[in-house]
């Protein structure tokens, strides 16, 4: 059944889907492979459709699999789909473009991050809506982090308790992320996610509790990982 997006709604979110994800192993862009017989970018937007907040969804998709990507999804929910970039950076610049100024408050998610729930979709949402201008979903490190020269040898062993995972979804002020692009030179900088490009522009960005069911999907035992999720209530 397709899922109605809420026309009063004051968010949009952003859904790069335009890798390749080589790490994943052989068999075409990420976003298109299957997690319980259906594809991950499937997952990923059917979970953001259902957050009550949200009244446009974008998708930025691999340049040669738009119309197989629109139809794909046309039965999950109405999704507004572009071409992506080279780079992911390229591709939420691309994305946000397709965003009306009167949408206030933008989120940025990764296709990759297929099961993360509507309700983190609201609760990143809510802290932007409260006054946040850049707002991330984060969890503890759990592991012990050290610095490690070129040589393989190790530098230093890092405080993990000042340590954070960060997740997508990430949400902004449209104005704050519009702004966060424009300034952004290089759309190939290694800049892994957005609030990086906001914390460079000077904004602060604040923490909310993450979630475990939000992994990101890059290697092969991710996906089996994430099967399992499914069948966790
Ligand atoms: O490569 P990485 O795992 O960091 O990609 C995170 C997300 O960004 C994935 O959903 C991927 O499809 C998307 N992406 C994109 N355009 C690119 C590269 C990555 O939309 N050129």
């Amino acid at each position: 059944m397709t899922a109605q997006l809420n026309p009063r709604g004051d968010v949009a979110v952003l859904v790069p889907a335009a890798g390749a994800g080589i790490r994943l192993g052989p068999g075409g862009p990420k976003a298109l492979r299957l997690l319980d017989g259906e594809p991950l970018l499937v997952h990923a937007v059917r979970r953001v459709a259902a957050a009550p907040s949200v009244r446009l969804i974008v998708v930025a998709a691999p340049s040669a699999e738009i119309d197989a990507v629109r139809a794909l999804l046309a039965p999950i929910a109405p999704v507004t789909v572009v071409a992506g970039g080279a780079e992911r950076q390229e591709s939420v610049a691309t994305a946000l473009a397709a965003v009306p100024d009167e949408i206030e408050i933008v989120l940025v998610h990764d296709a990759a991050r297929a099961l993360a729930p509507p309700e983190l979709v609201e609760s990143v949402a809510a802290a932007v809506r409260g006054g946040s201008p850049a707002v991330i979903p984060v969890l503890p490190v759990v592991d012990t982090v050290k610095q490690v020269g070129r040589d393989g040898i190790v530098l230093a062993t890092v405080d993990r308790s000042a340590l954070r995972s960060v997740q997508t979804p990430q949400g902004f002020r449209h104005k704050v992320l519009a702004a966060a692009h424009a300034a952004a030179s290089d759309p190939t900088s290694t800049m892994t996610d957005d609030a990086g490009l906001v914390e460079r522009a000077g904004v602060e960005v604040t923490c909310v509790p993450g979630s475990e069911r939000a992994l990101k999907i890059t290697r092969p035992l991710d996906l089996v990982l994430a099967e399992a999720l499914l069948r966790v209530p």
